[in-house]
């Protein structure tokens, strides 16, 4: 096996961003029997993967013109722009940090808003195509035109035609599609992704991102409530994972991503359900790196501390104070930093069932 290892520096303090490529050059006799022998695993799977063959769409390249950036994220130009200057300016296209997704799609749940639209536009930043999920039409429509006002080096964005009759819009030249559905409904995460398959082709990222807090001490919560927090955050996770994963299965390649929570690692009050669900996120990427990772596909997850989205626009000041004063960077983070993370655990390789944790030191 030969890895190679490159690192970029970012700004703002996040001093170090490895991208870890392993490749696989040789495989002895033992490595092989070892990898052959988890035939039970196979066995249960053998259906998925001999599963009838899925046709996507071709993929071309298109020559529509450069689109003009009005959104580009202030840390993507910069991580650009340090990327080329450390590395002597001598990278070419396809090594530099715009073209690391090119030709790769990436799916994200929650991605209208918050810390899944910050996710979605360093995705896009970095060339790849993107899909997003929500339940919010207009909300998601916002989305996509932020997300089409991206500058994408043009040889990065290719398009995929339709070949099915009826075939709607889909991924056009713009490179970004939404899609409106409730991740907590396995009917319509089943027709997402069947959707998502037949029409815009392979799926190599898969980022679930979607989530709601209802914070109440358990005794006086709604039991509907704390249903829906569990349904949505946990069973959301589980259920675009099993959708995605079929794709990712038969091709032998692929990584899943899962914003849980530092507050499914740390105890707070008030919390108790959405901090279950949390959790749950962590313990269900750890098990499924062990049942995934044979097959090539990776499973991480981020557990974010208190960032500035609309899920946190509703804290009083005096509960601002409280949780500043249990983070020693003293400041809650901004979406785009979450981002930073879900691209790297995207381009770390070697990198399975860990949950990165972005607090600020509130966990410690
Ligand atoms: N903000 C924080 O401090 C913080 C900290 C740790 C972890 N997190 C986690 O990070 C993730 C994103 O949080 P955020 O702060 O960005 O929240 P946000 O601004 O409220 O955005 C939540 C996103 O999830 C979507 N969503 C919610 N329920 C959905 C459902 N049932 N089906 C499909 N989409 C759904 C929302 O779109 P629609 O409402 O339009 O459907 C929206 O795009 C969540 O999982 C959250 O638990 C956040």
């Amino acid at each position: 096996m030969t890895v190679s290892m490159r690192a970029l520096s970012l700004p703002r303090g996040y001093s170090t961003f490895v991208s870890l490529d392993a490749t696989i050059m040789s495989e002895s006799p033992a490595s092989k029997r070892r990898r052959c022998s988890s035939n039970n695993f196979a066995q249960s799977l053998a259906s998925l993967l001999s599963g009838p063959s899925v046709h996507y769409p071709h993929a071309v390249n298109t020559q529509s013109p450069q689109l003009k950036s009005t959104h580009q994220p202030e840390v993507l130009k910069s991580a650009q722009a340090s990327h080329h200057a450390s590395s002597g300016g001598t990278l070419t296209q396809n090594e530099s940090p715009a073209g690391a997704f090119s030709n790769s799609t990436v799916v994200i749940t929650g991605g209208s808003r918050g810390i899944g639209f910050s996710i979605a536009q360093a995705f896009r930043q970095l060339g790849s195509r993107v899909i997003l999920v929500g339940r919010n039409t207009a909300t998601l429509e916002t989305a996509r035109q932020k997300l089409i006002d991206i500058t994408v080096p043009e040889s990065t964005v290719p398009i995929h035609v339709p070949v099915i009759a009826g075939w709607s819009a889909g991924l056009d030249a713009s490179g970004v599609a939404v899609m409106e559905g409730d991740v907590s409904n396995v009917g319509q995460v089943e027709r997402i992704c069947k959707q998502i398959m037949q029409q815009y082709g392979p799926v190599e990222n898969l980022v679930n991102c979607a989530g709601i807090s209802k914070d109440s001490i358990l005794l006086t919560m709604d039991p509907i409530e704390a249903q829906e927090v569990i349904a949505t955050n946990l069973f959301g996770t589980i259920n675009m994972s099993r959708g995605i994963a079929k794709g990712m299965l038969r091709r032998r390649k692929g990584c899943i991503i899962n914003v849980s929570s530092v507050l499914g690692i740390k105890g707070m009050e008030g919390t108790s359900v959405y901090s279950a669900s949390k959790a749950g996120v962590i313990g269900f990427t750890r098990s499924l790196a062990r049942e995934l990772g044979p097959r090539g596909i990776r499973v991480s997850a981020i557990a974010p501390g208190f960032i500035e989205t609309d899920m946190t626009s509703s804290l009083t000041e005096a509960q601002r104070a409280q949780y500043l004063a249990q983070t020693p960077m003293g400041r809650f983070g901004g979406p785009e930093e979450v981002a930073h993370a879900a691209i790297f655990l995207a381009q770390a390789k070697y990198m399975t069932g860990q949950t990165l944790i972005l607090d600020g030191g509130f966990s410690i």
